[in-house]
């Protein structure tokens, strides 16, 4: 029988991104009849919690909607007998991606948030955390989805389902949004006219699209979006430079890149972008922290009711269309096609049938059904099969604190140059973020007392 009052809580609730999410609520009250939302942080995140919180329940009252918004630092309190709960959380909070960027910039290699050696340290933070999180769910609310968009989605949100056992976790993204609304824009067609297939990982997909006479446009959105002579201005994450990609490589690849895919096909351009930005003391991290400020200044003006302009300066901009439609049309058994990280299950030949994958999906009451994707030609298969094996080795590290678990996913990582530097940089960046690796504990006193 459904519920007809929903107990919706956020972990991570005092993120600037939340009045996102509770516009994207608002937008849908007709579809989730919510009766609580609760926003839990943690105690270095009070402040922030209570500017946005008070933010959020004035947007509710704006709307004219009677539902009760709790800001609480007891994630268990919260947690009790909820429905949904959604996670976007930064563990250690800018400053530690300050760290995951600038540090392997530092020796001239790739610094950013969800990729190579930072993406790696996010991983080792966070996943522990989304472990303990589960760990309370299974006593206080065993039958809730779990919407994850915390960073790098992708690993955390395999970590929830292979190992911390919650097979009701969806992983989120915002960017396949971005990437379909560009091929609306460049076909001229709407979102009805056109059929989507996405697969890969997060922050590692491709997609193909064809149009409602069964005709494939992929290769016209190619040569649209990514011909140098194409005049066609578009749109792209706020985050990722938007560097051209070598066209003829893209013609052979023969299917549409995400743009994460720059760090990766023209890693020379984009290294160079980041050292520039890191040589400037304006990586990207340090960039959002100013954002971050403007943000928290606009949302303590009480009279400030509705989601500021400024936040469509984040990357993660439309990211709670994402999840908001998901918890309705898992609510709803609405079988909307969502791009989702979830479990394989066969969808791509190319991958382990029970790892997570970031594909076009079908939402329904029992959660996503990825739609077969079969097999990459050789590139892309190859280069997705290396990321997953350093996202599983990366996984196993994060929840072990096994060191050479951990170097072994620095040595095959595509971002990081293996070898002594390799080693280097991951003992400089255990040192650096000790404070919330406690798995790695005994190890980073080791390579502190050398
Ligand atoms: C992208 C990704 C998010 C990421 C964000 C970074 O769109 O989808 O996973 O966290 O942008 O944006 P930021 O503004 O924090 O650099």
């Amino acid at each position: 029988m459904k519920k007809k009052e929903l107990k919706i809580v956020t972990i991570g609730g005092g993120s600037s991104y939340t009045p996102e999410l509770i516009e994207g609520y608002i937008k849908r009250k007709d579809e989730l009849p919510i009766k609580e939302i609760w926003l839990v942080d943690i105690e270095d995140g009070r402040e922030k919690l209570e500017i946005v919180g008070a933010m959020a329940q004035r947007m509710v009252k704006a709307a004219g909607l009677d539902w009760k918004v709790y800001l609480t630092l007891d994630r268990r309190e919260a947690l009790k007998d909820a429905d949904f709960v959604s996670t976007q959380f930064r563990v250690g909070l800018l400053d530690a991606r300050i760290k995951d960027e600038r540090i392997p910039l530092s020796h001239g290699i790739l610094g950013q948030e969800t990729n190579g050696a930072g993406g790696m340290f996010k991983a080792f933070r966070t996943i522990p955390v989304i472990l303990d999180i589960i760990k309370d769910m299974k006593e206080l609310c065993p039958n809730a989805w779990l919407v994850n968009f915390t960073n790098p989605s992708g690993m955390v949100t395999e970590a929830a389902i292979k190992h911390g056992g919650w097979d009701r976790t969806v992983g989120l993204c915002n960017v396949p949004i971005g990437a379909m609304r560009t091929a609306e824009q460049v076909l001229e067609a709407t979102e009805k006219e056109l059929t989507f297939k996405f697969a890969g990982l997060n922050h590692f997909h491709w997609h193909r699209v064809w149009d409602n006479e069964g005709n494939e446009r992929t290769k016209e959105v190619l040569q649209k979006v990514y011909d140098p002579n194409s005049t066609i201005e578009v749109d792209e994450v706020k985050n990722i430079k938007k560097t051209p990609f070598n066209y003829e490589q893209l013609l052979d690849l023969g299917i549409i890149p995400c743009a994460y895919h720059r760090y990766y096909y023209i890693s020379d351009d984009m290294l160079n972008h980041s050292l520039e930005d890191f040589s400037k003391g304006e990586t990207r991290a340090e960039v959002v922290k100013k954002t971050e400020a403007e943000l928290f200044e606009l949302y303590k003006d009480p009279k400030l009711d509705y989601k500021p302009e400024q936040l469509t300066k984040r990357g993660g901009t439309h990211y709670s269309d994402a999840a908001c439609e998901l918890i309705a049309s898992i609510y709803n058994d609405k079988k909307t096609n969502m791009v989702v990280s979830t479990k394989n299950n066969g969808a791509i030949d190319d991958l382990p049938y029970d790892s997570i994958v970031e594909v076009t999906s079908t939402i329904t009451a029992s959660g996503p059904i990825p739609l077969n994707w079969g097999k990459f030609e050789p590139g892309a298969r190859g280069m997705v099969q290396i990321m997953k094996a350093m996202e599983e080795l990366t996984i196993e590290a994060a929840i072990t604190g096994d060191y050479n678990k951990a170097l072994h996913a620095f040595t095959i990582n595509p971002l990081v140059p293996s070898g002594k530097i390799a080693k280097e940089l991951l003992d400089e960046m255990l040192i650096a973020h000790k404070k919330h690796l406690p798995q790695f504990a005994e190890k980073i006193k080791e390579i502190e007392n050398r």
